[in-house]
Order: structure tokens, then sequence, then C-alpha cells
């Protein structure tokens, strides 16, 4: 189908559906254009749990739509595509994080938004990128698990050094294929460049970033900033917004290959049959809802 078509029907089926599109900042440019809302994480769960809509339109990966579901239960949620995961969510399991538990009797239990609606079940508290550091800092114990991510673990346990942070094996395959020697040849080429990456990077490239931040705080630095040349270390995805916000400046990317597959699944035309189709629908049980949503609002109440 014809793209401005695709378009007017989607707008259509939005308005008929009281539907509303959110997508994630590495969403390809054409789907993120026709979103209602796009941003990071902790960004569109906000959103998610505050929407008066009767249906979303996920626009990123399999957590994220589980998400907005435990935030808003009454809502109808739909992933377009069913096949976009995340493989670092899916390197811990609700079963390894009991046993885990059982080790560390006395432990904290922090889990990256990162991980499925079971595991979210069995954490105390959840945190995004954007808010891992003050999520930490709000726990009264000093042991802490930190699941699935390593690499935002080491982060928060080098800004929070009095916690004990107890790290989990996951990572994130994209945010990894960043190597030290590409940055460092990258600033030696832009020797005026700021460069911003996520901490999802591993910890040699933060060390060697000017600033660590979500994607949305990435974005938000960028045009803050009276910089205007930076090397971007995360998904290409945010260069749509980047690029829109700040026409007259210059964004390099760290490397080609940023890409997340997963994010680039969704199109106009998987968006387009979600409506349609009122395909993939998220659901939830009861129990694991009313579980998750209590670690995931506990973050929220923590803001960033
Ligand atoms: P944020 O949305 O918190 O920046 O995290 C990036 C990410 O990898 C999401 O999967
Ligand atoms: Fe998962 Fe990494 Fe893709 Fe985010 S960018 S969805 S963490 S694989």
């Amino acid at each position: 189908m014809d793209k401005n078509l695709l378009i007017s029907n989607i707008n259509k089926m939005k308005r008929e559906h009281n539907a509303v599109i959110v997508a994630h900042s590495y969403q390809v440019d054409e789907v993120q254009e026709i979103a209602d809302v796009t941003g990071d994480s902790f960004a569109l769960s906000q959103f998610c749990a505050s929407s008066q809509a009767d249906t979303i339109v996920f626009c990123g990966v399999h957590f994220m739509a589980e998400s907005a579901k435990i935030l808003s239960p009454e809502k109808t949620v739909l992933l377009p595509e069913i096949n976009a995961g995340c493989p670092m969510a899916d390197m811990v399991t609700a079963d390894a994080l009991k046993e885990a538990k059982k080790k560390y009797p006395d432990a904290a239990v922090v889990c990256y938004i990162n991980s499925s609606a079971e595991v979210k079940a069995e954490c105390d508290i959840c945190c995004t990128s954007s808010n891992a550091v003050d999520v930490i800092k709000s726990i009264d114990k000093k042991d802490i698990i930190f699941a699935p991510d390593k690499n935002l673990g080491s982060y928060v346990a080098k800004m929070v050094p009095e916690k004990n942070i107890i790290f989990w094996e996951g990572y994130c395959i994209t945010h990894h294929k960043i190597k030290a020697d590409a940055v460092i040849e990258s600033k030696r080429l832009n020797p005026d460049a700021i460069l911003l990456v996520h901490p999802e990077c591993q910890p040699e490239i933060q060390e060697l970033a000017d600033f660590v931040g979500s994607t949305k705080q990435i974005i938000d630095y960028a045009r803050n900033s009276e910089h205007d040349k930076f090397i971007i270390g995360t998904e290409m995805g945010v260069l749509y917004q980047l690029k829109k916000e700040n026409p007259n400046k210059t964004f390099y990317m760290m490397s080609t290959g940023l890409i997340c597959p997963n994010m680039k699944k969704t199109s106009l035309q998987s968006v387009h049959d979600a409506l349609a189709k009122r395909q993939y629908e998220i659901t939830l049980d009861r129990d694991i809802i009313e579980r998750a949503s209590g670690s995931l609002n506990r973050m929220l109440a923590v803001g960033k």
C-alpha cells in the first residue's frame, strides 16, 4: 500500500479506536514520524501509565508493551511485531532470579525494565537507564541484586559506591558492538566532538565518554549543549530526533552497525495491521500484573 494511504488509514483507525501510538527512539524514522509520543523506556512508561486512550499501539519491543499493559491493565495494548523481543531481557528468567534470591536472602532486588513481566513480579523495584542511580539510592539495603544488565549495573556501582551491587551476566548485543579502539579513533578524527553514550555500553566505553545517559537524556543533552558536534554511542534510531531538533548540529555515529534488529522490525505496514486486526494483543495473568505493577509503580514514584 502507498505510504500516504497507509498513514491516512492509520490516523483514521486511531480515531475510531481511541488509540495512541507510542514509539521508542530506536524505531525507524517513519514510525517515529507517525507516533503520538516518542522517547526512552521511562518516558514511554510514564506516558502509558497516565494515557486516557483505550488502545496503546506500542512500537518497540515485547518487554515495553508488557510494561504498558502492567501499568494500564484496563487498556488494550498492541505490539505490531510479535517477534520483536529483547535478547538482554531474555538473559534473566524468573526461576533464575528466585535462585539468586535464595543465595542472597538479605539483598534487595532491582530489575532493569528490560525484563519480562514474570521477572518484574519477582523484584522489589524496577529501574530504567534514566533513573537507575536514583532507584539504587532509594533503597535502604546495602546488598542489591541488579539484573540483567551488567553494564548498567557497573555504571550504578560506580555512581553509588556505598552499595554492594551483585551483578547479573546480561548485556545488550547492540551496545556491545561499540569497541574502545573504535571510540578512540572516532575521538581522534573528531577532536572537538562531545562523546555521548548509553549506560548499556561496556565500562571502558563509559570511561571514555563525556556524558553517559539514557536515550532521552542523550537527546536532551545535545539540545541543551552549547557544543555543535557529537559522537553518538547508542542505537542509530536516536538520530531521527537529534537531527530534527538540531538541524545546525553535526552527529557522528560511533559505527554504522549500531542497529537493534528487533527495534527495526516495526514498519508502517505492521502499525497499520496492528490497528486493522487488533494484533498482537498483550495479555498477562492478573497475579503477575499485580506483583509487577508494584515494582514498576515504585520506580515511577522515584521518577526522573
Ligand atoms: P532507554 O530507553 O532507557 O534509553 O534504554 C534503551 C534500550 O536499550 C531499550 O531497550
Ligand atoms: Fe534489547 Fe539492546 Fe535492543 Fe534495547 S537495544 S531492545 S537492550 S537488544
